[in-house]
């Protein structure tokens, strides 16, 4: 039986940092499948499609085939074959992917797809409804947090890293913007599942969240 750990949380609670690593220390496979939200709305921009519409998205969302493949254990997200891991990153990405993974079909399109991952593999999955809709039998259910301030700081961060320039103030109205839609949203909106721990990163280091979630693995397999 494959064992699955779920991780969900607000944007830039530090999600894929954490299971990405936790992956490696416990040899699970990762799967962001915020990426697979990302992917598609993508798809949107590139071909025009108005992310406010959303019969024309559930439209198009027949024609996109998101997938996930492992290159020397990293993840890399297909987009009807091309690989547009370095394309989904972007603030544009962001807001249209806040939008379109409101809609039905395009949460039912990812369903299927997370669900046989996990059915397959020992799994750290991490997104918005993993613990609450995806996999309700997850092993393991964490719940991670971090203030607004200082999610919008990591993001902030990340971006002047790249050499992007950004602007912190419109970070940290942006992540309000995503958390009410994702927690807002009808159909599986972001919440914390009755089982899952919660673990507010504010004040952690990286490796102190690593370690506690780790534990609380260790403890059930
Ligand atoms: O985690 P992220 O920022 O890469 O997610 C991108 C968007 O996809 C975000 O607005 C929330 C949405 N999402 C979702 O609705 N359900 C998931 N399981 C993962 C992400």
């Amino acid at each position: 039986m494959a064992f699955n750990v779920a991780i969900d949380g607000p944007a830039g609670a530090g999600k894929s940092t954490i299971a990405k690593r936790l992956a490696k220390e416990l040899d699970f496979i990762y799967v962001d499948t915020g990426a697979m939200y990302r992917g598609i709305a993508l798809y949107m921009i590139q071909n025009g499609i108005d992310g406010n519409n959303e019969d024309a998205v559930s439209k198009e969302v027949e024609n996109v085939n998101v997938s996930i493949a492992y290159e020397k254990g990293a993840q890399k997200v297909l987009l009807n074959g091309e690989d547009v891991s370095g394309k989904i990153r972007t603030e544009e990405v962001s807001a249209m992917a806040s939008k379109t993974s409101a809609y039905k079909a395009v949460r039912e399109k990812l369903l299927d797809l997370q669900r046989d991952m996990a059915s397959q593999n020992n799994v750290l999955m991490d997104g918005r409804d993993i613990g609450t809709t995806i996999l309700p039998n997850a092993d393991v259910k964490i719940y991670l947090t971090a203030s607004v301030e200082t999610r919008a700081k990591r993001r902030y961060d990340e971006y002047i890293a790249k050499g992007e320039s950004c602007d912190l103030k419109a970070i940290e109205e942006d992540i309000k913007t995503r958390d009410h839609n994702d927690m807002t949203r009808e159909i599986s909106p972001l919440k914390k599942a009755e089982d899952a721990i919660e673990v507010d990163s504010s004040y952690m280091t990286i490796d102190e969240v690593v370690e506690e979630i780790k534990t609380i693995c260790k403890e059930k397999m």
